[in-house]
Parts: C-alpha cells; structure tokens; sequence
C-alpha cells in the first residue's frame, strides 16, 4: 500500500468519524445519553441496570444524590410535627422531595397511616410515591422500607406469625421459606419494597431485649434460617409482584452486648466474630440479600457505623457484599452525641459514609443530615467516588425492584393479599415451634377429660402472645387488635362439647377451680417489650405468676405450663411444680389453635430448643458450644435444658449411623442414620448433627451443630436420614489470640455425633 492510499483512507476514516458525531451525538451537555427518538436511557426498560445507573447517576447534582443517600420516617411527611401521626402533609412532601430530593422512606415501629388498614396503607404508599415522583426532576422513585418482622405487622388484619426464637425451634427452612415468601407478598402488596428482616444476629445472650428476634445461639442454625427466609423474601427476581428486598441485621455482633443491654459496648475477640456472628451474614450475602442494616453499637471500642474495617474490608472485600448498606436508627448522629468520636455532625456523617455506609436512616431532620453531607464533599472530606459509588448501589436497588416501570400498586389488591393471609401457615408455624420440655403422660390431654381450668395472665391476652414489634413498635396498646384466637379460644374451639372449660384469672378462685378440674393450664410469661425496653437482669417469673402456680401445685389436679415469653424465664424453682411444660415463644395470631393441637394430641410437639436454658441468670453467658475448660471441678455448661432439647409424644431410635472413615480438605463427608418412630402417635423429628474437632492447635467448641433435617414419621416407620457434610465447614480460625489468621481446616480426626451415636472421620491434606 503506498503513502497515498494510507492517507486516503485516514482521510476517509476521519470523515466517517466526523459524519458519525455529527448524525449520532446524542450526547448532552452533561454527558448523559439520549436513545434515539429522544428517550433517556435510565429510563429504557431494555437497557441493562448498570448502563441506566450510570446515565442517571451522570445527570444528578450532589444535592440530589444526598437525598437518595436519605432515609426519613413517615411521620416526618405527616400531621404537624416530625414525630406527628396524621394525614400526609403536602407542604412536606414537596419540601422532602423537592427541596431534599430524599431517596427513602420508612414506617418505623409504630408509624402507620391515619387509619391502620391494609388499602390506606396502599393508598398512603401511592400518594408519597407520586409526591416523590413528581417533585423529582429526574422522576426518581422512591424506596420504602418496614420492619415485618413476624408476618406484615404494623398492619391490622394482617397474620402475625410466631417470633424467629420460636421459628429456629421448628428447625424447618421449608416453613421460613414459604413465611418470608407470605410476609413479602402482604408488604409488597402495600406498596413497601424493603423488609428489615430477617435479624441474622446471632442470639447469645438472653439478656437482651431482642433475643426473640433472633433465630438462637448457634452460628450454622442462624444461617439455615436466614437464608431461607431471605429467599422467600427475594424469590428470583425482587421486580415482581409479591417480593422485597430483605435486609440481614445488625452487622456486626449486636447480640451479644458485654453487660446484656441494648446497644451496650460489645467486647468480641476477632476469632469469634469470625467463627460465630460472620457466618450469617456470609450465608445472607451468598444468597443474594439485597441491602446490609448496621449495628447501632460499638465492637472493641469501636462504633460499627464507624467501622471501616467491618463494613468495608469485611463486609464488601471478604464477604463480597454489593447492595445496599443502611444504618440503623439515627446512629449517625449518635456518633457524636453518644459516643464522642467526633463533635459534630458533619464529621460523624464523614466517618460513616467513609466507612462504608450508603444510605443513612435519620429518621428526621432531613436539611441537618443533607446540608452537613453536602459540605462534606465540599469540603473534601468525602471522596465523590464514595457518594457515585453508594448512589449507584441504591439506583440498582430501585431498578432491580422494577420501581421505574412500575412505581404504584393497586391499591384495590391490597387486603386480599394482607387481610388473614395464610391462616394454615402460621398455624403450622406455632405448632412446630411449641417446644415440649417437661411431661410426667399428662399430654396429650385424654379424650375423657371432663374439666378443664385455664388460668395464668396471658391465656387470654393477645398482646403478650404476639408480641412486641405487633403494630406498635413495643407491642398492641388498648386499640386495633389484631383477630387472633387466644389460648383459652384455642382450647375452647378444640375441646370435645363434653368437655367443661373453666376460666378463672384471680389466684384464689383458680386455685379453688383447679380442686375441681382434671387438669389445669397456667399460661404465664411476659408483657410485650421491644429492643432496650425488653432488657432484663434476672428473667425472673413475675412473683405474683410464680405464686400462682405454686399454689395450683397445691391442689391435687395435674398442672400444665405454658410460657409465653420472648426467651427462658428462670423457671428452676417451678418446673417441679408442673406436670408438664410447653414453651410458647410468642407465638402470633395463631397460637390458640396451635398449643390446643399440641394439647389434645392432634398433633406432635417437635420443637427444639435454640437455645441453652440457664438455672440462674449468674450461669450467663452460656451457649452450648463452649470451649473446654481446664478444671474438672464443675462442669462448664450445666443448663436446665440444653440446646436442641425438646419433647415429643413418641421416642425415637436412632441406629445404623454411618460416617464416611475419611476425607480431603475438598471432599465431602456423607452421613447417614436410621430413624424409626417408637411411639403410639406419628410425629416429627429433627435429627441433629454434631461435629468435635478432637485435637486443635487452639480451642475449638466441645461440639458444633453441622447439620439438621427434620422428618415426619408415622408409627414403626423407619427412615434413613442423609447428610452431605462439605469437609470446608470444619474451618476454624487459627492462630494466636489476635485471630487474624486465614481460616482452615485442620487435619486431624474429628468426631461426628448423632444423639448418643458417635463415629470418627479422618480429615488429611489434599493428597498431590
Ligand atoms: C431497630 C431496627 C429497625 C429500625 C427501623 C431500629 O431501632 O434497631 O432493627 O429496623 O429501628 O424501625
Ligand atoms: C421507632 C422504632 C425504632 C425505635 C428506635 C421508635 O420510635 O418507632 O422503629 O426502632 O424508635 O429506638
């Protein structure tokens, strides 16, 4: 080719080039993208997510991505005050979205429209959506987010199911599956995207006035339960109809608070964190949680929401977290004013947001937070890309649940898909939960029974049986309750019309109904609490309940207890006063029905502890996987009832247990066990799986929870029951007590254990 014809064709080349900008540019001023015919790519459904955030995030101001980096409660748009209830003001509205350009909204606890029905919750969603739509240049939808920690229930009508304490008693992901799908469909259905659900803290320390949100005391149980109830929540696709955005909460190390109270200093060594509180948050993230809550406390002197460590280093690098990271409650602001890491807002507001927080729940005070954040960048002390970077997660997160496209809900769907919604379900739910711990053949009840006595303050009190987080943020005050069947109803509904159904409140009148009864039920337990309102020192029985039920233990007739309580009280002293004992949890709208199921035997109590029940409050902290101690004299972990304790009405045998001999660092061990239903009556089991590490170079628990199944089984019905245990779930921490070190599994023998059935399995290298 010669000179002339390669400058030809550089000419021709350039002139193509040229003629392209010149036909093609669609490009504007402020270097977003027109499609052709005009349309702005955010806005073409065909586009990919990441090519829409990208145009979008190109043509907002800082001012507008502050406001999606905002999260303001309700109230603040409604009544007359930020904290007013009341119809939405439109003067705020405008103000909110116009001014604030705010990106996020949410009905905290106890924050619910003018009147507390599923269609003006719809209707309410609407109306701040089109304010937001329509007040933002861009027409960016906004993000509501809830707390639906147990079923849709700030909503009255809507079925409230059992706490996640009484859930992880079921050992069923299935039933979490199939209640976070429930849950999801009654809040999408109000026009709500985001659930703060599931807690993925793990439980250790029944102090703490959250204990029932959590799903127990044991890292792997934790992990089963949240992943399942984050795919019901998401399912496939969050775009559709009937799913949200779950959000796993509180990371990191909430639950175990040194001195048991709310949002109190934790101090967690780095080889626990690891090995105990990551593992949910790991498996959440594995399963696609779409959105991160922040721990409103402080781990090793440090707050989490200032924690770069934490949320950055380990939440997005180790963990490979990529949606959306929320804080907790005001906990920016709570950087200064209660911790003193900095004095004042702005620098709080640098601290987080460097850290790695996206989106900051206020709940009020919207110019304060976004003036202050604005200025930050201003001034530096935020990089943009940290802003471009956190307004883009949350673009996605609005683009993933299709809000683009579809913006409102009809609110004319609403109460079929909230209004008593999956009865059989919630009913199945308080069934598998009730958790039979002490029975001398009382239960079931016989079919002659002739007199029944139902005593105790909460047999017929439907606040302490859902709750708190039940409408209100601290459970149901005087107004809207919830339809519920309460215990007496449930035993009312289910006992045969020959028999005789006492009800009597006042100690000294069921003590003298009692001497005529067959049997007597004493419903005991706690009110309703939530978070630092439910902190306790001692769980003790109230004194008036506990003399209740040593005065029925006076009177001939037989006693059944059931406690209604978000976590053990200290019932030592009165378990030998009871015939038999049930632990409700705080069962929902359901729980009637389900503790008479229980009661007459129409079906098998198959729950199972989630946690170690103490003797005393002074034997916490307790949790059945300990480490070793150095003395013999006393043993380390002496509960009332242990970890994955509970009763059924038939026994079952184990035999036939089978452990792979042996296995490499990628194998993975198979294990099987026989297991036959002994009894009279068909019934459930959850066969448990244990593992202990038999030499270590550091501690490692006398025994871990590996896997569980749990199976039904008619009577003299044989099954055999098959784990697949990956040998990667051995991994422990190594190393000196800073815990720094890589996690790996040691080689070595380790036992596996089924009930009393033990068998080893040798772990060795990768053999080249
Ligand atoms: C709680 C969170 C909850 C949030 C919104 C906080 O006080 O700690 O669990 O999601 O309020 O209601
Ligand atoms: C809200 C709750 C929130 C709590 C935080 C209450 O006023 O309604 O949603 O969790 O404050 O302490």
């Amino acid at each position: 080719m010669n000179s002339k014809s390669i400058f030809i064709g550089i000419l021709s080349l350039i002139l193509i080039i040229i003629a392209a900008i010149f036909f093609f540019n669609n490009d504007r001023e402020d270097g977003s993208q027109l499609l052709e015919g005009g349309e702005l790519i955010y806005k073409d459904a065909t586009q990919p997510i990441d090519v829409r955030v990208q145009d979008l995030l190109s043509r907002m101001t800082l001012e507008e991505k502050a406001g999606q980096m905002t999260q303001v409660n309700v109230t603040q748009l409604q009544g007359n005050s930020e904290w007013d209830a009341g119809p939405l003001n439109d003067e705020w509205l405008v103000k909110t979205f116009k001014d604030y350009h705010v990106g996020s909204i949410l009905s905290g606890g106890g924050t619910t429209p003018v009147s507390n029905e599923p269609k003006f919750w719809a209707e309410m969603t609407n109306e701040i959506q089109k304010s937001a739509i329509e007040n933002s240049r861009l027409g960016i939808p906004v993000i509501y987010g809830v707390d639906a920690v147990h079923g849709h229930n700030n909503v009255v009508g809507a079925t409230i199911f059992p706490h996640n304490l009484g859930l992880a008693a079921s050992r069923n992901t299935e039933l979490v599956k199939k209640l976070g799908a429930s849950t999801a469909k009654s809040v999408r259905s109000t026009g709500i995207h985001w659930n703060f659900a599931p807690v993925a803290d793990v439980g250790r320390d029944l102090r703490w006035g959250r204990f029932y949100e959590t799903f127990g005391e044991d890292p792997y149980l934790v992990s089963e339960m949240v992943s399942a109830s984050i795919i019901g929540h998401q399912g496939e696709d969050i775009s559709l109809t009937g799913k949200v955005a779950a959000t796993a909460k509180h990371f990191l190390g909430y639950s175990q608070p040194l001195n048991g109270q709310d949002r109190s200093s934790a101090e967690i060594p780095m080889r626990t964190l690891r090995e105990i509180f990551y593992p949910p948050f790991e498996k959440a993230i594995a399963d696609g949680a779409k959105t991160v809550m922040v721990n409103s406390g402080s781990i090793n002197g440090v707050p989490v929401h200032a924690s770069q460590y934490l949320l950055t280093d380990v939440l997005r690098g180790e963990m490979g977290f990529e949606g959306v990271i929320v804080t907790d409650w005001e906990d920016i602001i709570r950087l200064h004013s209660q911790y003193q890491i900095t004095d004042n807002y702005k620098d709080s507001i640098a601290r987080s947001i460097n850290a790695g927080v996206d989106m900051s729940m206020l709940p009020v005070g919207i110019e304060d937070y976004t003036k202050n954040l604005i200025e930050a960048v201003n001034e530096e002390l935020i990089p943009m890309e940290r802003i471009d970077d956190a307004v883009s997660r949350i673009l996605i997160l609005k683009f993933e649940l299709g809000l683009f496209e579809k913006p409102y809900i009809d609110p004319d769907t609403t109460e079929a898909l909230t209004l008593n919604q999956d009865r059989e379900l919630a009913r199945q739910a308080s069934v598998e939960s009730l958790t039979l711990l002490e029975n001398d053949g009382v239960l079931p009840l016989s079919k002659e029974v002739k007199t029944i006595l139902v005593t105790g303050p909460s047999a017929d009190n439907i606040a302490n049986q859902m709750g708190g987080w039940t409408i209100g943020w601290q459970g149901l005050t005087g107004e809207g309750v919830p339809p519920a069947v309460s215990f007496l109803e449930g035993i009312q509904n289910s006992a045969s019309p020959e028999t005789n159904v006492l009800f009597e409140k006042d100690t000294a009148k069921a003590v003298e109904a009692a001497k005529q009864a067959d049997v007597t039920i004493v419903v005991f337990g706690e009110d309703p609490y939530a978070e630092f309102d439910g902190d306790t020192t001692n769980a003790a029985v109230p004194s008036d309940q506990a003399e209740l039920i040593q005065k029925l233990a006076q009177t001939e007739t037989s006693i059944v207890g059931v406690l209604v309580a978000g976590r053990p009280l200290i019932v030592t002293d009165l378990v030998g006063d009871m015939d038999a004992f049930i632990m409700a949890y705080l069962p929902g709208t359901e729980g009637g029905n389900a503790l008479a199921d229980v009661l007459f035997g129409k079906e098998n109590p198959s729950g199972k502890l989630a946690f170690s029940w103490p003797n005393e409050i002074g034997q916490l902290p307790m949790f059945y996987n300990h480490y070793p101690k150095s003395t013999l004299n006393e043993k380390a972990y002496l509960p009332l009832y242990e970890f994955g304790y509970g009763l059924s009405y038939s026994k079952f045998n184990y035999s036939n247990f089978k452990v792979d001999e042996e296995g490499t660092m990628d194998s993975i061990i198979k294990v099987s066990v026989d297991v036959t239903n002994r009894g009279e009556l068909a019934g459930s089991e959850t066969v448990e799986l244990y593992v202990d590490q038999q030499l270590s170079s550091v501690l490692t628990p006398v025994r871990k929870l590996a896997a569980f199944s749990k199976v039904h089984l008619e009577p003299n019905e044989t099954t055999t029951v098959e784990f697949e245990l990956p040998v990667s779930q051995l991994a422990i921490v190594p190393g000196d007590i800073l815990g720094e070190s890589e996690k790996v599994v040691e080689e070595g023998i380790y036992t596996l254990n089924i009930k009393k059935l033990a068998r080893p399995v040798t772990i060795m290298d990768n053999i080249e």
